[in-house]
């Protein structure tokens, strides 16, 4: 095993809790974008999933993931933060948050060990398909497919991880 440095292990916390936050904020959000809830909905699956693998991968490098209320209080507070922003200035600011994102997982998946390569490659290719979503979705088209496609890849680690 390669050795693990505590500075990757901290990336890997706060990118497990990442995700546990943005389940909960797009499943949140259904309410208030209801005409938008059905992509929301499966943003929120995308999280969710991305959450397990790494919750998992954290487990086998013995990480406390981040408490439950630390992701209420964060979720709550980004919910209130949107206020009423409509839908267009809804993608206009999670694209920023996103972007930076983007890049971090980038490195985190150039620079992270062996052992752990092909989750995080799923966490950077979600995070890409995330951003390709808004940028389709600010353009007006369908951005949903890069994000199904990590579903689909997400679905078949967890079939061969039952399998082994
Ligand atoms: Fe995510």
């Amino acid at each position: 095993m390669d050795p693990v440095n505590s500075a990757y292990l901290d990336e890997l916390r706060a990118a497990h809790f990442g995700e546990l936050v943005g389940d909960l904020l797009f499943r949140r959000l259904c309410d208030r974008y209801p005409e938008h809830s059905s992509k929301l909905h499966e943003l929120a699956r995308l999280e969710a999933s991305v959450g397990d693998l790494l919750e998992g991968v954290l487990a086998r490098h013995r990480v406390e993931p981040e408490p439950t209320e630390r992701v209420e209080a964060l979720t709550h507070q980004l919910f209130d933060d949107l206020g009423d922003a409509d839908w267009d200035a809804f993608l206009a600011r999670l694209r920023d948050v996103v972007v930076p994102f983007v890049e971090r997982f980038d490195r985190l998946h150039d620079a992270g060990p062996a052992e752990d390569r092909n989750t995080l490659r799923i966490l950077r290719d979600h995070e890409r398909a995330l951003l390709r979503f808004l940028d389709a979705e600010i353009r007006r088209e369908d951005g949903l497919q890069p994000v199904e496609r990590v579903l689909a890849e997400l679905a078949e680690v967890r079939f061969a991880g039952r399998q082994s």
